[in-house]
């Protein structure tokens, strides 16, 4: 008669250099035959090497006693301590072992394997000697499901994804929530350090401003006492003609008019913008721009906005670390719209209230030997002209000037024209465009911005334009532009749009018109109430002087100011620290977002700080 005698060993190990550690278990079964001898050599159950958070699927090896042990096993044999129990099992060198008629070794060698054998031996040894190791194993499943952390390792076999939909429906609700709970987890989840840096909260009151917008917004029915949003630089004074444009035109446009073009519209197409859509958008430039400059198809790469375009240059031109120069003040989401990904510096060329914020070539100069100075490789410089916040224009001997300086300095100009199409005043609007085409210019340190955003108040369709006379500079734009090109539909209907020329036509009178005419019945209500803007002529915004209201006169003193506006006045307006403007009590009110009829509100609103601020007569 045989019986069965089980022994089961444990073995932790820790190989330091591996940085692993080994959990071996051996499960030994042997059968005894009657004389009390091992008839067969016991299988080896080996556990896979498990990692430090202790994931690891088990698998055991039944081996033939006739074989010899896997590899694995016998490795893992050397991490036994000489006197282990298990050990002499693995080491019986006698080549008979096998012979059912040869006696056992001895049994005090049974022994050794078995701390059991005298409780299993014998006639209650068959039934012993079966349920312990059955008991030991499910003991040791319990204990390796407990420690493990990983779902992903919780079972040896990944369910299929045939089977998974369903399976999962069935798991029973409490085994689920067992296996994507936190157990086991060894610390907080990570972000990169980029990741981090931009999770933080927002520091700058520009978006803060818009971020109380967000949470109070005025509404003259819901919301009376709500803040009114003067710090998104958005156009809704001409809505009405986009809207009635695309009612009319709308299904046409995005689904073709001979009807739906699925493959039209839903295949891939170029990333960096369909053919038409460049014809298209080259004749709008040119509308808009003063029809002075032809603009060549060939030269664009389309975006979704200007923001991935400006960005998309930026990491074109130059690398971590390197710095553009930028005159201030500047539209504050370049600090981020920049800086983020591409990690490049920019150094603010300060503009003054006695220069009518117009940049200065000798403080570009000097800003540029500063920055060679402190050993910062400037690569470019960044214009905004139109500029916002102020809204004045660049002249054309300005723009010659700084051509010039490029050439000298062997630097990039990149020029946000982004406002070119919003000239309300009665300046000549000249781009970097019109320039190169009409002297013999360095080409290749050029490159334009521009889009839709602001010219056609189309800021949700999220359309940009790179326009560039250096070649490399586009070849490795057209390739970036698979990471934020505009959808098909949307390039479809704008097709339609811009080349609608009468339509274009009248709208960019009306909207010119509309914008002077806000302009002025903003800067009239603003200065009854006893606040100064300065003379712009292009954009949406005002560029407001209220230096005599903050108390102190420095930053501490215009954000105190800011506050009351926000939270008092429930306007939100833009500080010129925010636009990086080296004067204090500046601030940047943009009036395109309001309806004729609010503006009474809105002077009121500020009367009552303005006169909270006078100092007591
Ligand atoms: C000067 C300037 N450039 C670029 C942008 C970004 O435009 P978009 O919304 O198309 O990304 C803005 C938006 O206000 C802007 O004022």
């Amino acid at each position: 008669m045989s019986s069965v005698v089980s022994s089961v060993g444990f073995v932790c190990s820790s190989a330091a250099e591996q940085r692993t550690t080994v959990v071996e278990i051996q499960v030994i079964v042997a059968v005894q035959d009657s004389f009390g001898g091992i008839s067969s050599l016991p299988p080896a159950c080996q556990a896979n090497k498990i990692n430090n958070s202790k994931r690891a699927a088990v698998s055991f090896h039944f081996p033939n006693s006739r074989e010899p042990p896997p590899a694995a096993a016998t490795a893992a044999e050397s991490y036994f301590p000489a006197n282990h129990m298990t050990r002499p099992v693995f080491s019986n060198s006698d080549p008979d072992s096998d012979d059912p008629t040869r006696k056992a070794p001895a049994s005090t060698g049974m022994r050794l394997v078995v701390p059991l054998q005298g409780v299993v031996q014998g006639r209650g040894g068959l039934i012993l000697g079966s349920l312990i190791p059955c008991a030991l194993f499910y003991f040791l499943q319990f204990y390796i499901k407990r420690h493990r952390s990983s779902p992903a390792s919780s079972s040896s076999n990944p369910p299929s994804p045939s089977d998974s939909s369903t399976d999962l429906v069935e798991l029973p609700r409490s085994s689920s929530r067992l296996n994507l709970s936190g157990r086991g987890s060894i610390g907080r989840t990570r972000l990169s350090a980029r990741g981090s840096s931009i999770s933080k909260p927002n520091d700058s009151a520009y978006y803060i401003g818009l971020d109380r917008f967000l949470e109070d917004p005025y509404d003259e029915i819901k919301n009376p006492d709500g803040i009114i949003n003067l710090g998104l630089t958005e156009n809704r004074l001409s809505l009405d003609l986009i809207e009635k444009w695309l009612s009319n035109n709308f299904r046409d446009s995005a689904l073709g008019k001979l009807g739906l073009n699925i493959s039209g519209i839903s295949a891939y197409q170029q990333f960096d913008g369909l053919f038409e859509l460049k014809v298209a958008m080259a004749g709008y430039m040119s509308e808009v721009m003063g029809r002075e400059v032809s603009y060549n198809p060939l030269q664009m790469v389309l975006t979704s906005g200007a923001t991935p375009a400006i960005e998309m240059l930026f990491f074109c031109l130059a690398d971590q670390g390197d710095a553009f120069l930028i005159p201030t003040p500047y539209y504050p989401g370049f600090d981020r719209d920049i800086r983020y990904r591409t990690g490049v510096e920019l150094i603010p060329v300060h503009c003054r209230s006695s220069d009518d914020f117009v940049l200065s070539m000798t403080a570009l100069e000097q800003a540029f030997n500063n920055a060679r100075k402190r050993g910062q490789k400037v690569r470019g410089i960044l214009i905004s002209n139109p500029s916002n916040p102020v809204g004045n224009l660049m002249t054309r001997e300005l723009l010659y000037d700084l051509l010039d300086f490029a050439r000298e300095k062997n630097i990039h100009i990149i020029s946000d024209e982004i406002f070119s199409g919003s000239n309300h005043g009665n300046k000549e609007f000249v781009s970097m465009a019109e320039m190169i085409e009409s002297e013999d210019f360095d080409r290749d340190r050029v490159h334009i911005i521009y889009g839709l955003s602001k010219d056609l108040s189309l800021p949700g369709f999220r359309v940009g334009v790179i326009y560039s006379f250096n070649e490399n500079v586009l070849a490795a734009s057209r390739r970036l532009a698979r990471f934020s090109s505009v959808s098909v539909p949307t390039q479809r209907l704008l097709v339609s749009m811009l080349t609608d020329t009468g339509f274009i036509r009248d709208y960019q009178k009306e909207n010119t018109q509309r914008l002077r005419r806000m302009y002025e019945l903003f800067t009239a209500g603003l200065n009854e109430v006893g606040v100064e803007c300065s003379r712009s002529d292009a954009g949406f915004c005002c560029w407001v002087n209220m230096s005599r209201l903050i108390n102190p006169y420095n930053e501490k003193g215009e954000m105190e100011l800011w506050q009351k506006l926000l939270n008092v006045a429930k306007i939100n307006v833009t500080p010129g620290s925010a636009c990086h403007c080296i004067e204090h009590g500046w601030f940047r009110f943009c009036f395109t977002t309001l309806r004729e009829k609010d503006i009474p509100l809105v002077a009121e609103r500020i009367r009552r700080v303005v006169e909270s601020c006078r100092p007591p007569a």
